[in-house]
C-alpha cells in the first residue's frame, strides 16, 4: 500500500473517531503555502510534508518534469499543486511565481524559501562560483520574499528560509557558499524585526549534511559526496545525517501555529554539527 493509500485511509478514520489526529493532520487546511526549489529534495519532501497537512502549494523549479512528478505525489493527499516553472534568479520569473500564486488562489500563507545551490569554493576560488549563488542564495531569496510581503501581510502570514550550518561553522572550502548562507540569517533577523509589528513572522532552518542532490550537482562524484557525509557524520554529536523529512517537518512546524510566538529564530537540524568537539579532555 503506498504511503499516500494508507495516509487517505489514516484520515478518514481519524475524521470518525478521533477530531484531535484530524485536526493535526489538517493543519494547513486552505492555507497556501509556496515552496521554491520543490523539484528536488528538502523542497520536495517540504512539499509532501505541507501537501499531507491539507495545504494548497505553488510549487517552483526549472526543472518542470520532476516538479510534475512532485505534483502528482502531493496531489493523492487531496489538493493538485500549482506547477510554476521559474529561475528565482531571474526578476521576471521571480514576479510569475507570486502573480501566478495569487490569480490562481487568492493568497499567500506561507514562503518556503529553499531553493539553493552550491558551489564547492573558497577564498581563492574563481568569483564567478560567487556571483551565480548570490543571484540564487541570496538575491532570488530576497526578491521573492520583497514580492510576497504585501500579500503575508495581508494574511499575517510567514517565512521560512532553509539556510545552513555552515553560516556559522567554519568550512574554507565552501566559503562563498557559507557567505551567502550568512546572508540568509541576517536577511531573516531584519526581515522579522521589521515585519514583527505587521503580524508576519520570518524564520530559518539552518540544516547539517542532509541526503539530497545539492552537492553531486556541485560537481563532485556520488562516492566522494558519500566519503564526506561519512566523514562529517563521525564528527557531529549525535553522529546523524538527516533526511528532508526531518528538515521538512522544521519548516512545517515553523510555519504553523504552533510556532505563533517564534519569528527572527534560526534552527540547527544538524546532529549537533554547530557544537564543535570539546577540546579539554574529562
Ligand atoms: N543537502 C544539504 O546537505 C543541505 C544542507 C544545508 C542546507 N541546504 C539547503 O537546502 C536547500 C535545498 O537544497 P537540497 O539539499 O534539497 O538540494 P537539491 O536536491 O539540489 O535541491 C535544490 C533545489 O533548488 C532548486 N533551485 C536551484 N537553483 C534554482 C533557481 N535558480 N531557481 C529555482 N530553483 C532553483 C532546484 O530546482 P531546479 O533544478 O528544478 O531548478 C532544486 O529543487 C538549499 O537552499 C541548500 O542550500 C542543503
Amino acid at each position: 500500500m503506498s504511503e499516500q493509500v494508507r495516509y487517505r485511509r489514516i484520515k478518514r478514520v481519524s475524521c470518525y473517531y478521533t477530531a484531535s489526529i484530524q485536526l493535526s493532520v489538517m493543519e494547513f487546511e486552505q492555507k497556501v503555502v509556496i515552496i521554491t526549489g520543490a523539484s528536488s529534495g528538502i523542497g520536495e519532501a517540504c512539499a509532501q510534508t505541507f501537501a499531507k497537512a491539507g495545504a494548497l502549494l505553488s510549487i517552483v523549479g526549472r526543472n518542470v518534469e520532476n516538479l510534475d512528478q512532485v505534483a502528482k505525489k502531493c496531489a493523492e493527499y487531496g489538493n493538485k499543486p500549482l506547477v510554476i516553472k521559474a529561475d528565482i534568479s531571474v526578476a521576471e520569473d521571480v514576479e510569475k511565481i507570486v502573480k501566478n500564486t495569487v490569480a490562481h488562489y487568492g493568497k499567500i500563507d506561507v514562503l518556503v524559501n529553499n531553493a539553493g545551490m552550491l558551489r564547492i569554493a573558497g577564498l581563492m576560488d574563481d568569483i564567478s562560483n560567487f556571483d551565480q549563488m548570490v543571484g540564487t542564495n541570496i538575491r532570488g531569496t530576497y526578491l521573492l520574499s520583497q514580492k510576497a510581503i504585501p500579500h503575508l501581510i495581508e494574511s499575517k502570514g510567514n517565512i521560512v528560509t532553509v539556510s545552513s550550518v555552515v553560516s556559522t561553522i567554519t568550512e574554507p572550502v565552501i566559503m562563498q557558499y557559507s557567505m551567502t548562507k550568512a546572508a540568509l540569517d541576517a536577511f531573516t533577523r531584519c526581515a522579522a524585526s521589521e515585519l514583527g509589528p505587521k503580524g508576519v513572522r520570518v524564520n530559518a532552518v539552518n540544516p547539517g549534511p542532509v541526503f539530497t542532490n545539492l552537492f553531486v550537482r556541485s560537481g563532485l562524484t556520488d562516492e566522494d559526496y558519500k566519503t564526506k557525509f561519512e566523514e562529517v557524520r563521525t564528527s557531529m554529536r549525535l553522529k546523524k545525517i538527516a533526511e528532508p523529512e526531518d528538515v521538512a517537518n522544521l519548516v512545517a512546524f515553523l510555519a504553523s501555529d504552533r510556532a505563533k510566538c517564534i519569528t527572527g529564530s534560526f534552527h540547527y537540524i544538524d546532529g549537533g554539527l554547530h557544537l564543535g568537539n570539546p577540546v579539554l579532555r574529562p
